[in-house]
């Protein structure tokens, strides 16, 4: 089910390095919301902080608070392996588990939260997610062949499909298609318009015409210089930014003067 995410002046550190400050926004259910900015503007580090993945490196750390339908993932007893459960994560690269099929790549996710399924819910599950990932076509015929043999394009929905499987709440992409060709590309933009309907999308993209097409409401970040923070400059419909921002940074940005 599609949630919302809330973000109350967040900053993320590195150790003593802050790499992004301030940031408080507010995403709605069913949407798709991009990032947008330079490189090294904090895009990755405060989408990872969405499902506490940030932590997983030594001495990162973040203050402020993200809440999902109002509970803070940051609360005292909350689980982290829950939160990654209910938050899924599609990568740049499209990292299926090389040598497992293509099967057991879509339920590996359901199998390490240890939920015990029968072959015929198994089956079931298979067919839903890779249906979800407007996937099942292409492989309903080599479902036990390596995940690996598949095209990036289809690697990168394999692993749509096994974010999917677990039935999260919301779904965080780091530039899920920069790895792929212009075909694959719209494929992966097709389903995201299709997925935003059951899941909370956050996209962080370099690409511009990407961010237009796929989202509805963009947030552009910004630094000011080597060892600064990144901040949220700008937030607010997909539309307006690209059409009529408000702050200069963010015409200049999106109009390719720099970055
Ligand atoms: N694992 C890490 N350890 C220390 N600093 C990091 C790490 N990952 C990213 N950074 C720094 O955090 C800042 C933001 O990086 P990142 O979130 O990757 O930016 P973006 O995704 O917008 O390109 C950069 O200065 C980067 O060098
Ligand atoms: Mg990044």
């Amino acid at each position: 089910m599609s949630k919302r995410i809330e973000i109350n002046d967040l900053n993320v550190y590195y150790s003593n390095f802050l790499a992004v400050e301030g940031v408080s926004l507010t995403i709605e259910p069913r949407t798709v919301t991009a990032f947008i900015g330079p490189s090294g503007c904090g895009k990755s580090t405060l989408l990872r902080t969405i499902n506490r993945m940030h932590e997983v490196i030594p001495g990162a750390r973040v203050e402020g608070e993200v809440l999902i339908d109002g509970q803070d993932l940051y609360g005292p007893g909350i689980d982290p392996v829950v939160v990654r459960r209910q938050v899924g994560m599609v990568f740049q690269r499209p990292n299926p588990f090389p040598t497992m099929s293509i099967r057991d790549n879509v339920i590996a996710g359901v199998k390490l939260n240890n939920r015990k399924m029968s072959k015929s819910d198994a089956d079931n599950l298979v067919e839903q997610s890779l249906q979800g990932a407007n996937l099942w076509n292409e492989v309903k015929d080599r479902l036990d062949k390596p995940g690996s043999g598949l095209s990036g394009g289809q690697q990168q929905r394999l692993c749509i499909a096994r974010a999917i499987a677990v039935s999260p709440d919301v779904l965080l992409m780091d530039e899920p298609c920069s790895a792929l060709d212009p075909i694959s590309t719209l494929a992966i933009e097709d389903l995201i318009g299709e997925l935003k309907n059951e899941f909370t999308i956050v996209i962080v993209t370099h690409n511009m015409q990407q961010a237009s097409r796929v989202s509805d409401r963009t947030a552009f970040f910004n630094i000011s210089g080597t060892g600064e923070p990144g901040k949220l400059i700008e937030f607010d419909d997909t539309t307006t930014i690209f059409e009529n921002p408000h702050v200069q940074s963010t015409e200049d940005y999106i109009s390719g003067r720099f970055g």
